[in-house]
């Protein structure tokens, strides 16, 4: 239960749709940066079922890419200049840290704490904005907490957003596992199915300015996904849906199962993250012992905020990711099983207070 990768393969129409827009001769040439102009057209119609026929989505607002990390990397280089800052929530999703070192922008650090059930506070944001400040980046459903924020938050940032002239970039990856209505009422960004393709969803003005960033990175998304879904993306709905629910069925199983030591903060899309029972002991070397010993593997809160200084004397980090996405209801079993074996297995101290 360690990696965010999907379970469950794309619906036969859409693998079908692939091998003949794969072998498709007219697929091998360049489309314009921005993608398929059909699958534009597809995406802003769904992206209206998604959020709501008010939405104002046009085709001219997406850009396509191959995948959302590549989608998360094109804006950045398009939103700032190296010495630049972006605000980020911790726990982050690595890749974007790892992003904006690499363009050398400088990620400023939002902790989020687990008695808000890891959701940002505008509040402490608007006192980390400084004049370099280019950009807000919120995960949500997010990766790795699970935590779903709330219209009413996503909408809170948005204003802090316009009042200092600084974009919201919203990464959307999980969005399809939301099952309560619209993520939220803006424009914002979301990805559809794999085969390595994402996109970026903002206004004509910024995506102009996006492809000449993408000009230089991809020259456009691979073709023969674009075609296979361009005529396919309503049919795949109840998919979707399907898939979202049998996550969310997951999600009610692992709480169920979880040993009533181990305690979940927050839970969502594909993931959970749980706070292990060991008085004293890292998360890392929980996990460490859980694939060592018990065959679990799953990933420590350390993989997804800064390096601590060792030499700082500090309470260790219990957090601990899980992923349901990509397991059947056994094997969330048998974990849960194994997490209550390794309470007496490993000899470590239990928290009286877990
Ligand atoms: C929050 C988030 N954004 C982006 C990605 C990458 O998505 P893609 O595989 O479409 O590049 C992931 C994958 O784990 C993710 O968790």
């Amino acid at each position: 239960m360690s990696q965010g990768v999907p379970g469950v393969p794309p619906p036969k129409s859409v693998l079908d749709a692939l091998s003949r827009t794969s072998s498709d001769p007219t697929t091998c040439g360049y489309v314009p940066n921005a993608g398929e102009l059909s699958l534009r057209k597809a995406i802003a119609d769904e992206m209206k079922f998604r959020y709501g026929d008010d939405a104002d989505i046009m085709p001219e607002d997406i850009a396509l890419t191959a995948g959302c990390n590549l989608a998360f990397f094109s804006v950045a280089t398009t939103l700032a200049d190296a010495g630049d800052e972006m605000i980020i929530p911790i726990p982050w999703y690595f890749n974007h840290e790892m992003t904006l070192t690499t363009l050398n922008i400088k990620p400023v650090i939002l902790p989020t704490r687990p008695e808000d059930a890891f959701m940002p506070s505008p509040e402490r944001c608007e006192r980390l904005i400084t004049p370099k400040t280019k950009a807000i980046v919120l995960v949500t459903p997010n990766n790795p907490t699970g935590a779903v924020y709330p219209p009413s938050l996503i909408s809170a940032f948005a204003d802090l957003a316009r009042k200092y002239k600084i974009a919201l970039v919203i990464d959307e990856t999980y969005r399809d596992f939301i099952t309560s209505g619209p993520p939220h009422h803006l424009f914002s960004s979301s990805a559809p199915v794999r085969h390595r393709l994402g996109l970026v969803c903002a206004s004509p003005s910024f995506i102009s300015h996006l492809n000449t960033a993408l000009d230089s990175i991809q020259i456009c998304a691979p073709r023969p996904p674009q075609r296979a879904l361009a005529p396919l993306l309503p049919s795949l709905r109840t998919f979707i849906r399907e898939t979202a629910d049998a996550v969310a069925h997951r999600h009610t199983l692992f709480r169920e199962v979880l040993p009533k030591r181990w305690c979940i903060a927050s839970q969502g899309g594909y993931y959970a993250f749980v706070r292990h029972p060991f008085v004293g002991i890292s998360a890392s070397k929980v996990c460490q012992r859980l694939a060592e010993e018990l065959g679990v593997v799953c990933l420590p809160a350390e993989f997804f905020g800064p390096k601590h200084n060792e030499s700082v004397q500090q309470e260790p980090e219990r957090w601990v990711r899980f992923s349901v996405a990509n397991v059947n209801d056994e094997k969330v079993k048998l974990v849960c099983k194994r997490l209550a074996e390794s309470e007496t297995a490993f000899g470590w101290s239990i928290d009286p207070k877990a």
